[in-house]
C-alpha cells in the first residue's frame, strides 16, 4: 500500500545541481515525497549539506555525486552508474555567463552547450529507456524564458535554452512513439528571473556597468520577469513537483512558463 503523503516512495530521483539555488529547493520537495535522492553538483561540501537537510526533510536515501558535468568521462559514469537507475530526472545544472556578441568566445559558448543542453541529453538518453522498461519516467528540464524569446548579450545562453526546449519537445514525441504503454513524461519549466546566485551575480554585472545600485538593479531584472518580481527557488520547485506527481502524465513536451 502506498502512503498518500509520500507519492514518491519507491522513486529514485536523479537531481542535476543540487548543491544550491532552483536544485537545492526541488530535492527537498521531491525528500518531502518521500523520493530516495542522488544529488549532483561539483562542490561536495555543498552536496552534503543539502544531503542532511533532505533527510531531514523526508528522503528515503540520500547519494551524493560530486560529478562536473563538464568532463565527459564522468558524466558518462554518471549515466552509467545513476542515470540509469533514475525515475525522476531534472536536469537543473546550468551556467549562465553575459557576454556581447564579440566577447562570447568560443570556448564560453561550448561550455554554455555543454552544461545546459549536452549533459541533459547525455542523461536523457541514459535514463528514458530505462524508465521505459519500468513503465514510469518523470523528466524535468529547468529550461528558461530565455528558452522562447531573446535576451542581449546572452547568445549562448539563449542559445543553449531554446535548443534544451527543443531536445524536450523531440524527446516527448519520440518516447510517445516508443513507449505508448509506459506513463512517461517529459516537460520543461521556463522560470523568469529567480533570486538565487545567478541572479546575485547578474546583479553585479549591472551595478558595474550601469553604474546603478544594487536594489535599483534588482527591481530592473524583476521588472524583467512577466509578473514583475523576482520568483523564489522553492516556486520553480512546486512547478516541478507538480509535473513530477502528475499520475498519469497529462503534459508532454511542454514549456511551463513561471514568472
Ligand atoms: N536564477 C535564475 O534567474 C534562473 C532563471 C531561469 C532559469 N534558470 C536555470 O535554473 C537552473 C539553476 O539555476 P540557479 O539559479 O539555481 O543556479 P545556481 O544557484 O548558480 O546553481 C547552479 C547549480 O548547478 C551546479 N553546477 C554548475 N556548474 C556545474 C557543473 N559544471 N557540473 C555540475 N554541476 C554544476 C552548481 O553547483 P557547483 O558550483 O558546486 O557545481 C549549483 O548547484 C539553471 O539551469 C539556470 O539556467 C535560472
Amino acid at each position: 500500500m502506498t502512503d498518500a503523503s509520500l507519492p514518491l516512495a519507491g522513486r529514485h530521483a536523479l537531481v542535476t545541481g543540487a548543491g544550491r539555488g532552483i536544485g537545492r529547493a526541488v530535492a527537498l520537495a521531491l525528500a518531502a515525497r518521500g523520493a530516495a535522492l542522488t544529488l549532483v553538483a561539483r562542490n561536495a561540501r555543498a552536496l552534503a549539506a543539502v544531503a542532511d537537510e533532505a533527510r531531514a526533510a523526508g528522503a528515503s536515501s540520500v547519494g551524493c555525486e560530486a560529478v562536473d558535468l563538464l568532463d565527459r568521462d564522468d558524466l558518462a559514469e554518471l549515466c552509467e552508474t545513476v542515470a540509469v537507475s533514475a525515475d525522476v530526472l531534472v536536469n537543473n545544472a546550468g551556467t549562465a555567463p553575459s557576454a556581447p556578441l564579440e566577447k562570447t568566445h568560443d570556448d564560453l559558448f561550448d561550455e554554455t552547450l555543454e552544461l545546459n543542453l549536452r549533459a541533459p541529453f547525455a542523461l536523457c538518453r541514459a535514463a528514458l529507456p530505462e524508465m521505459a522498461s519500468r513503465a514510469w519516467g518523470r523528466v524535468v528540464n529547468v529550461a528558461s524564458t530565455a528558452a522562447l524569446e531573446g535576451f542581449a548579450y546572452t547568445s549562448a545562453y539563449v542559445a543553449s535554452k531554446h535548443a534544451l526546449l527543443g531536445l524536450t519537445r523531440a524527446l516527448s514525441v519520440e518516447a510517445a512513439q516508443r513507449w505508448k504503454d509506459a506513463d512517461l513524461t517529459l516537460n520543461a519549466v521556463c522560470p523568469g528571473f529567480v533570486d538565487t546566485d545567478i541572479v546575485a551575480r547578474s546583479v553585479e554585472r549591472l551595478v558595474r556597468v550601469a553604474g546603478v545600485d544594487e536594489a535599483a538593479a534588482r527591481d530592473r531584472l524583476a521588472a524583467m520577469n512577466p509578473g514583475g518580481r523576482l520568483l523564489r527557488p522553492d516556486e520553480v520547485a512546486d512547478a516541478v513537483l507538480a509535473l513530477v506527481l502528475e499520475q498519469p502524465g497529462a503534459r508532454h513536451g511542454e514549456a511551463l512558463v513561471l514568472g
